[in-house]
């Protein structure tokens, strides 16, 4: 083929770096077609940029191929680039070739008219082709590169914590069980089945978080960090959550938990920067498209001292509120979404930071508090979303940690190793969870998570 020869339609576009009048090769995918007696005009995308490169045949009948050129097909062009007279673009192509790489029947499914994103999600393997798709395919990667780029920069180490897991992170439940048993013939044993004959030998299930073994890794190496697919089992089907998600987990030892809001609220404001400066083409796009007030969301929040207050207080301030809540509130009931909104979009309009909640509602693994009845915990509240970053200083202390998970009924034994942290070296540590479609949907303006994944997993849907 002609991979290394051709140029990709972004460095036409987007970087402007290429001559015009020297003859290029485009590899891509039809748009639109348009052929009359004596024009024909291809629009043509690679899937690099946004843009359509318009290839001009200023002598159709000499062209057979034309014919069975349509929507969708994939096609080789060769021609010179020159300035183009026509309003809206700086360049075209103008044909001395043309070769059908792959045609396309009528049946494509992605005719010139616009699509509804309930309709395209039916269809993950084409929608990557449409123009919102590809662009939140590309900020989805580069907003990965710039999680990457901002830990690397600063020193933590990215760790490879497993898929498959024995323990529950967070002591919720909300697993998916990986086995290899058979269904309909299960081995028992006097008081359940047998997963000694599993696969593990052992009970296993697809991770809920890396962050106990992103403790580990920090207890040894001081700043690490985790950014990989986690699942959970639980049957919410709102726009918010996925079965499937992609969490990025910092930890690090000696930090307390005022110092892991601090690095929240720098890593936020540095992917935020990142998509404005670094994305420009596809924020573009998604400010005229999806959200106008987008730009502004993000530069708010860059710009802003993101407010910090004890869940006692946002209990009292929501208490007083004059709005009507369906979930009511008092101290130690867990803080809704509404609540949540409220406190960032109404009280405070800007970002908020919720810490020390009652230890009955959080985790194990969250620090007892000198009260005793709260943990150091913190949520990052953000407006227009709720929660979009959950983290804690950890348990550091043997006997407090054996005590709460007695408390909260969890089989100590299945933890050993996690208590030999707090045996041998033990350190405070903290961290913190940023869930990364949550965060794309903030920087694109997409209200669906089922949006912002290639390939969603949700309640009923797990289809390509
Ligand atoms: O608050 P969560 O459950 O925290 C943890 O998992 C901790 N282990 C993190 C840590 O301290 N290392 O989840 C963290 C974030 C949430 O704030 C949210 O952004 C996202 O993960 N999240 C989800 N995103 C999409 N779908 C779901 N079902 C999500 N559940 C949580």
């Amino acid at each position: 083929m002609d991979y290394f020869e051709r140029t990709k339609i972004a460095k036409v576009l987007v970087e402007d770096s290429v001559s015009t009048n020297i003859e290029l090769i485009i590899l891509g995918w039809v748009r639109t077609i348009r052929v009359s007696k004596n024009v024909a005009f291809i629009e043509i995308n690679d899937g690099s940029c946004l843009g359509n490169i318009q290839a001009v045949i200023g002598n159709p009948d000499d062209f057979p191929v034309l014919e069975k050129i349509l929507t969708g097909a994939a096609v080789k062009v060769v021609g010179k680039l020159v300035e183009s007279p026509a309003k809206g673009q700086k360049y075209e192509l103008k044909v001395e070739r043309l070769e059908l790489i792959g045609p396309a029947d009528q049946s494509y499914p992605l005719q010139k008219k616009r699509h509804s994103f309930e309709y395209l999600r039916e269809m993950a393997h084409l929608r990557p082709r449409t123009n919102t798709f590809g662009a939140v395919n590309r900020i989805r990667s580069k907003i990965s590169y710039a999680v990457h780029k901002y830990y690397q920069e600063r020193g933590f180490y990215y760790l490879h914590t497993p898929i498959i897991t024995a323990s529950d992170a967070e002591g919720a439940g909300e697993l998916f069980r990986v086995t290899t048993l058979d269904l309909n013939n299960l081995p028992r044993k006097e008081n359940g089945i047998d997963y000694n004959e599993d696969f593990f030998g052992s009970e296993a299930f697809l991770t809920v978080s890396g962050q106990l073994e992103a403790e580990i890794g920090a207890l040894a190496l001081s700043d690490v960090y985790t950014f990989s697919p986690t699942f959970r089992a639980e049957n919410s089907n709102t726009s918010r959550h996925a079965s499937e998600f992609w969490m990025i987990e910092p930890e690090m030892a000696f930090c307390d938990n005022q110092e892991n809001m601090d690095i929240a609220v720098d890593f936020l404001k540095f992917i935020f920067r990142y998509a404005l400066e670094d994305c420009a083409d596809e924020m573009a796009f998604f400010g005229k498209w999806i959200d106008k007030s987008l730009h502004q969301t993000l530069e708010h929040v860059i710009n802003s001292e993101f407010e910090r207050l004890p869940y006692a207080e946002a209990i009292k301030i929501l208490e007083k509120a004059k709005e009507k809540f369906e979930f009511p509130v008092k101290w130690g009931v867990e803080l809704q979404s509404e609540h949540e909104r409220y406190l960032t979009e109404k009280v405070f309009k800007r970002p908020t930071i919720v810490y020390d909640y009652p230890k009955k509602i959080k985790a194990f693994y969250m620090r007892v508090n000198d009260d005793g009845k709260t943990v150091a915990a913190m949520d990052v509240l953000v407006p227009k979303i709720g929660e979009i970053i959950g983290g804690s200083q950890r348990e550091e202390r043997y006997d407090v940690l054996m005590d709460h998970m007695k408390e909260k009924n969890l089989n100590t034994d299945l933890y050993t190793w996690y208590f030999d942290l707090r045996k041998y070296g033990s350190a405070p540590h903290s961290g913190f969870g940023l869930g990364f479609e949550r965060t794309l949907m903030y920087i694109t303006g997409m209200s669906n998570i089922r949006d912002v994944l290639p390939f969603p997993r949700v309640p009923r849907w797990a289809k390509f």
